[in-house]
């Protein structure tokens, strides 16, 4: 536990008592799985608010311009989270009508937030156009074209602001690099499409082109793409003769999982954003823009843990030592996705000292139910809770009902052992495959 705890690895607010139990902002993890069942999935707040703070405090440090962090609100979503987030002063990345439709009512103003998406559909495309959010972001030349045709309907004016892709790799997981040649996002810049949208963006009278966009993927440790990807969005917009008011580098700072990964401070991404910005900004002649960065992962992925109980163990003829769980790809589908790594710890044996390698699989009729392909840990019993820390982001935002399985109640932990249900767990007994 300590090592996790060197690493970074558990929420800020987490105590480890003599008992080898662990608390959370005060909560006994043993008592709220006793009171919610599991699988449980659990937020700190004081994570969330600091891990604000911090992207704040570094662009006041780096950059003299107005900024602003839009969390990527896919990383996990909620109407009670999107309350508690509304309150930190941060805007808001969505892709879907549904993610809109709670911002708004969470008590984001429509000019906090920006709507993504490859494909958006023609009510969410009326829907932002008349809800007058701060940018539509536009991600292709069909899209640009049936967006112009729906905003002439309407005589509006719309903000947008053009997703351009570099054509460049990064170094991540292939199913979450968005930046290269053969990506399905953006406006590619190696085919000419991203010049010739600028262009026809700044004639059409039903747009105000505010800004470009880039979102280069997930899990990115390296500043160096992002300092790469400004240069070409600034060449890009000195060739259209084009000075942009907002300039957003997208999201994907990348945060460790277990202690085998690189910790990357988020200061470093700031601090290399706002130089290059800088520096283009002078090299061009152009004003500073407003830095919009989209942090999803990075905000909450610490933040998050998910708690389940152990049920059966087995050894394989090859010896392998397999502990399952009452949760699993349903809940986490990200190591059956990304061979996503995790580590855990078994609550109440955090200090033992003799441990053995482990898979942890869940309940579900697949072989690639797999939560952790190998962990250390001491020997379990039926009914022990497994804490798998760092699961805040892209789970329950990708959970599923495989096998009817209902998605797990969430908490909203606050420090003084207060807690309030943000999910309840769905009721097998009342969901949609019963009409
Ligand atoms: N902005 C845009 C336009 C995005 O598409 C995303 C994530 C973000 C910002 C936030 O990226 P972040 O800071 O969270 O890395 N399900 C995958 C991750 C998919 C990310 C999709 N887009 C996973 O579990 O790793």
């Amino acid at each position: 536990m300590s090592s996790f705890i060197e690493k970074d690895l558990f929420p800020l607010s987490t105590e480890l008592r003599p008992d080898g139990s662990i608390t959370i902002a005060g909560s006994s993890l043993k008592k709220l799985a006793k009171d919610f069942g599991s699988p449980l999935y659990l937020y700190d707040s004081e994570t969330i608010r600091a891990n604000i703070q911090k992207l704040k405090n570094a662009f006041s440090t780096f950059y003299p311009g107005n900024f602003a962090i839009a969390y990527a609100s896919k990383a996990y979503l909620s109407r009670k989270f999107a309350e508690k987030i509304a309150k930190q002063d941060i805007e808001l990345d969505v892709v879907s009508m549904a993610e809109l439709l709670i911002a708004l009512k969470a008590g984001f103003s429509p000019k906090q937030i920006h709507f993504h998406g490859n494909n958006k559909t023609t009510e969410e495309i009326q829907k932002a156009i008349d809800c007058n959010i701060h940018a539509l972001v536009i991600d292709n030349m069909d899209e640009l074209l049936y967006a112009e045709k729906i905003a002439a309907s309407k005589n509006k004016c719309v903000k947008i602001w053009l997703r351009i892709t570099p054509d460049i790799h990064v170094k991540t997981h292939p199913h979450i690099e968005t930046s290269a040649a053969e990506s399905k996002f953006g406006f590619h810049v190696t085919t000419g499409e991203a010049k010739a949208g600028i262009q026809y963006a700044l004639k059409s009278h039903f747009f105000e082109l505010t800004g470009l966009h880039c979102h280069l993927g997930s899990q990115i440790f390296d500043p160096l793409p992002y300092r790469i990807t400004i240069q070409m969005l600034y060449d890009l917009a000195s060739e259209c003769g084009y000075v942009p008011s907002e300039l957003s580098p997208g999201g994907g700072w990348g945060v460790p999982y277990s202690t085998e990964d690189p910790v990357a401070d988020p200061n470093d991404w700031i601090e290399h954003i706002s130089s290059a910005v800088i520096e283009q900004c002078r090299q061009k002649q152009m004003p500073l823009p407003k830095i919009v960065i989209e942090p999803g992962r990075w905000l909450v992925a610490k933040a998050g843990i998910s708690i389940y109980q152990i049920g059966s163990q087995k050894s394989t003829p090859n010896g392998l030592r397999i502990i399952a769980v009452n949760g699993g790809m349903s809940d986490n589908p990200r190591n059956a996705l990304y061979q996503a790594k995790y580590t855990a710890v078994i609550n109440g044996k955090i200090a033992s000292n003799e441990v053995f390698p482990s898979r942890i699989v869940g309940k579900f009729c697949e072989s690639g139910d797999t939560l952790i392909d190998q962990v250390y840990l001491p020997e379990a019993e039926r009914d022990d809770l497994l804490i798998i820390p760092v699961s805040g982001a892209y789970q329950l935002s990708m959970a599923s009902n495989y096998n009817l399985a209902p998605r797990p109640a969430v908490l909203w932990l606050e420090s003084g052992g207060i807690y309030e249900l943000l999910q309840y767990r769905e009721n097998p007994e009342e969901s949609s495959w019963w009409a």
